[in-house]
């Protein structure tokens, strides 16, 4: 018999974050070891999408151990609030301490499902949510929920794995990808499936026009994609547009 618990069977969508509780100890440095450390560049470009000038309010969602947050907070951008949500606590546990080590502690990290927030509505200047996007169970609704927790003219910022377009830089990637990464993802994790399934999500996961499309759908506007390492990740923002007056 076969239990999603098994560290050799790939879970499906609806309990991916108890794989995460399985691999956090070593989430952060596989993370940062399997993307050749390009994961930090990527994180600082967010930041740099971030409105200056006005004490910001941010939610980061499927925040994980919370890196994003951090590097989010150490931009020029003025953060008054940030708060992270995640349905992995042993993630979350991990986040809590590094928060820690650095006397964080008023940064929240709460149990939360990107679908379904616990926050208020229109409680956000600024949504988050770093290579998260791509585990939820329904892609439309968790975009409808970000749109939610915006307040109008309120920004979303979503960074995410793709699949490069060129196509000689893309089979040297799949390669990468299908071969070396589960194997090396598995060897440090004790996890193989985990790994495997990061890579299989990856590859059939929508990127480019065709999450902008999605975006759009969920009636962001300004919506654009910033392709990364020769498009190994990409970076997508979008408005919560402002709300017509009533007449
Ligand atoms: C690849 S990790 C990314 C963590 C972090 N954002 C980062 O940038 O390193 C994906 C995270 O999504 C979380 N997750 C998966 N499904 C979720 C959901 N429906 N709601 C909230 N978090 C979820 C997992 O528990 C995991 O921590």
């Amino acid at each position: 018999m076969t239990s999603s618990a098994s560290p050799t069977v790939p879970p499906s969508r609806k309990d991916i974050w108890k794989m995460f509780d399985r691999i956090a100890p070593r989430y952060d440095l596989l993370n940062r070891s399997l993307s050749f450390g390009r994961d930090i560049a990527w994180r600082k470009r967010m930041r740099r999408h971030l409105p200056t000038g006005r004490p910001l309010q941010v939610i980061d969602l499927a925040t994980g151990t919370a890196d994003q947050i951090l590097f989010l907070l150490e931009g020029e951008a003025e953060i008054s609030q940030a708060r992270g949500y995640d349905l992995s606590e042993e993630m979350l546990e991990v986040g809590r301490g590094k928060l820690k080590e650095r006397k964080l502690e008023h940064i929240q990290l709460l149990t939360g499902d990107a679908m379904d927030c616990p926050a208020p509505d229109q409680s956000a200047d600024i949504v988050t949510i770093s290579f998260g996007i791509r585990n939820v169970l329904d892609v439309p609704t968790a975009l409808a929920d970000m749109k939610r927790l915006l307040v109008p003219g309120g920004k979303l910022l979503i960074l995410e794995a793709s699949v490069p377009a060129n196509p000689v830089v893309r089979a040297g990637y799949l390669l990468y990808f299908r071969h070396l990464l589960p194997l090396i993802g598995g060897w440090v994790s004790g996890d193989r499936a985990a790994y495997k399934y990061l890579n299989e999500t990856v590859e059939t996961f929508p990127c480019g026009d065709a999450f902008c499309s999605l975006m759009r759908d969920a009636g962001f506007t300004d919506v654009r994609a910033e392709p990364m390492t020769f498009g190994v990740a990409t970076l997508y923002s979008g408005i919560r547009p402002e709300e017509p007056r009533e007449s």
